[in-house]
């Protein structure tokens, strides 16, 4: 009987493991992915502009004050694909270079209510490869991004906020050294933050590197998947005269 009884009791014990097991392992997964709400097919990007590439240096200035004005959708395709934008589709390289051609970043969108013509406000996550957003929540968060942005009012000001992240872990993989990699996918960002400087001014718009925030808080805040962490954000929009 009491044999009967411990054997009752063992299975018991293996079942709750198994169940716990597998509760703990899909909640992890459901970090791992993003939640997308919905699709938008960017508009493809001029390979053409107005200001020369040194006009566009000689200009360029971190402004941190934004008119009202909204900005389009063109606006917007063609920052994220200066940004991350596939420049060669065969071989799927992209806008600014990456070490070992490993690409461990990551770019959103915060959108503003009012913000961005035939866009609504909300988070998005740009997917280079064919060049979509995909909504990720459909409320503006810009005061909560900018409280998280040690209370940096510019990032509440500004129609948009174009935020960068690095995947360390992608190129762990490849490179396997820590301090490396690190110092790998933080200089790819700032490869990306000129370029998005750069292609600012050349729209007329301007912008602010911010480096200034709650690491925690804004993974929490952009419910980033395991691994990504952020690195920079952009507040952009027309300079208040
Ligand atoms: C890595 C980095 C982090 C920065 N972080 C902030 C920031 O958190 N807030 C801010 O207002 N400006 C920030 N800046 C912008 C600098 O203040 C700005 O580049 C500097 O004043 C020089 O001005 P300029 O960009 O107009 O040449 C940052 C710039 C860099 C490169």
């Amino acid at each position: 009987m009491e044999k009967k009884k411990l054997a009752v009791l063992i299975i018991l014990s293996i079942a709750f493991i198994v169940v716990v097991s597998a509760d703990y392992l899909s909640s992890q997964e459901s970090v791992t992915s993003l939640n997308v709400i919905s699709i938008t097919q960017l508009p493809s990007p001029q390979l053409t502009g107005n200001l020369s590439v040194e006009q566009a240096i000689a200009n360029r200035r971190s402004v941190r004050k934004y008119s009202n004005e909204f900005l389009t959708l063109e606006d917007v395709s063609q920052l994220l694909w200066a940004a991350q934008g596939i420049t060669d589709s065969e071989k799927n390289l992209r806008a600014a270079p990456s070490a070992g051609q490993v690409y461990p970043l990551e770019v959103y969108v915060v959108v503003g209510t009012g913000s961005v013509s035939g866009l609504q406000e909300g988070l998005y996550h740009y997917v280079p490869q064919n060049n979509t957003l995909e909504k990720l929540l459909d409320s503006d968060i810009r005061n909560n991004l900018s409280v998280v942005a040690d209370g940096q009012p510019w990032v509440k000001q500004a129609p948009i906020n174009i935020i960068i992240t690095g995947n360390y872990q992608k190129m762990l993989d490849k490179y396997k050294d820590k301090d490396l990699c690190t110092r790998f996918v933080n200089l790819e960002a700032g490869h990306v933050g000129e370029n998005i400087y750069l292609q600012a001014e050349s729209l007329g718009l301007v912008t602010v590197a911010l480096g200034s925030f709650d690491e925690n808080q804004m993974v929490g805040l952009l419910h980033l998947p395991i691994n990504e962490k952020p690195i920079y954000i952009f507040p952009v929009g027309y300079s208040q005269s």
